[in-house]
């Protein structure tokens, strides 16, 4: 077993009056505007501008951006506390704002240039415009490194053209602005691939079709071509060739992300299971009263607790690699594992506790269920997540 984390002075972050009045208004937003429409966006896959960008006039798009920046200028606590709340309400609306803040605005606030955060961030942290994040592609997902897709300089030297495919990208259809990481010297393996901060209203870039999904479906999701898009040297994010680290540290804020929106699906279909148990009746009792029903509530709350904790974990952990300089790879991925795998349980019991009510469609349980199952696969699988945990505990990495 490798060594446990002896380093935390503290088990939580400390919660000061700032986060209780976010929390407040976070809570009082999501469940008045977002839960009621919830529902009927899951139904059409209509993307939710609106209520999007009444986010982004509170000031929750780009959470952790300072103020000069467009952005509400708090910590990582207010944003899992944030991504909590709407994750509770409707997990497609807290799909968009982790890929627009964990993703978008933390690749920008880590590695832009003041020009490349005047340009790409404010607009994006202020909620004026949607980001995102383009990764994946058809035949690379999970083994990130391996992509096709390619950037090559003009012979003037002063762009970049690129061609190729990324797909699952989250707000692409909808996006004005992403980081894409593609190739540019594929002979050098994962050395090999840069970051490119891209302008989607720029001719030779197309969008693909909407993906149809399981769940979160009110996120938009789609291909993004390139076919000789030109992206000027200026807009290269980083180092050329150190893409792939890009990617890396910024899915490590992206995971506490999930893990936070994975605790919010879970705690919605905790609190509508809970309520269940005390009203059903069966065989002259409420089903509370059952222990097989208790077991389930027991089960369920211990399971949310703990990754609540995990979360704040990894909450400390990245505070503490701010100052130090450090990593926070292995707690990203615990919380993030747990959680998410918290959320396929829990969902999965607040089901069966409704038995079949719970599968129909006129309570949000089988929402709660189809939206849970994605956070077992984006931002890493929970496969992914076990690799970087045990690589990292037997020094691998
Ligand atoms: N921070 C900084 N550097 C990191 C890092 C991190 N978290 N992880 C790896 N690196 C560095 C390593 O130190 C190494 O550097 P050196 O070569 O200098 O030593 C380099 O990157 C390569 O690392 P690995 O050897 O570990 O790379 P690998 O090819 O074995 O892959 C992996 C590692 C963990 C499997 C990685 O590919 C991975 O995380 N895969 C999953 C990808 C993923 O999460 N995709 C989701 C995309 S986003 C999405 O879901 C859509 C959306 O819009 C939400």
């Amino acid at each position: 077993m490798g060594a446990v984390d002896q380093r935390d002075s503290a088990l939580t972050p400390s919660f000061t009056p700032e986060h209780e009045a976010l929390q407040s208004l976070v809570r009082r937003f999501a469940q008045e505007k977002i839960k009621p429409i919830a529902e009927q966006f899951d139904e059409s896959g209509e993307f939710p501008l609106e209520t999007i960008r009444e986010m982004g006039r509170l000031g929750l798009m780009g959470i952790e951006v300072p103020e000069e920046y467009g952005g509400a200028g708090m910590d990582t606590l207010a944003y899992v506390l944030t991504m909590i709340e709407v994750a509770k309400a409707d997990a497609s609306h807290s799909t968009i704002l982790s890929v627009n803040n964990s993703l978008y605005c933390h690749a920008l606030m880590a590695f832009g240039t003041e020009e490349q955060k005047q340009q790409f961030l404010v607009p994006v942290a202020s909620g004026e415009k949607i980001g995102a994040y383009s990764l994946t592609e058809p035949m690379s997902g999970s083994d990130a490194a391996t992509m096709s897709s390619r950037a090559v300089l003009s012979d003037d030297g002063t762009h970049y053209v690129i061609n190729g495919r990324k797909s699952w990208v989250t707000s692409g259809p909808v996006a004005d602005v992403m980081i894409l990481f593609t190739m540019t010297e594929p002979e050098r393996g994962n050395k090999g691939i840069t970051a490119f901060l891209i302008d989607a209203s720029q001719p030779g870039l197309k969008r693909g079709k909407k993906e149809p999904k399981l769940g979160i479906r009110a996120s938009a999701t789609s291909e993004i071509l390139y076919e000789d898009y030109r992206v000027p040297v200026a807009n290269v994010l980083g180092k050329v060739g150190e893409g792939f680290r890009i990617a890396m540290q910024v899915l490590d804020a992206g995971r506490i992300g999930i893990a936070s929106q994975a605790l919010g699906i879970a705690e919605a279909a905790y609190e509508a299971a809970l309520e269940y148990a005390r009203i059903r009746r069966a065989f002259g009792s409420p089903i509370g009263q059952f222990q097989m029903i208790q077991q389930k509530i027991a089960d369920m709350r211990t399971r949310i607790e703990a990754s609540r904790q995990l979360i704040y974990h990894a909450v400390l952990a990245k505070a503490r690699a701010k100052q130090t300089g450090g990593r926070y790879t292995t707690e990203a991925s615990m919380a993030k594992l747990f959680a998410s795998e918290t959320a396929a349980f829990v969902t999965d019991e607040a089901l069966q506790i409704h038995g079949g009510m719970g599968y129909s469609k006129e309570l949000p349980l089988e929402r709660y269920y189809r939206d849970a199952r994605i956070t077992r696969i984006y931002e890493g699988t929970s496969e992914i997540q076990r690799m970087v945990i045990a690589r990292s505990e037997l020094g691998l990495r």
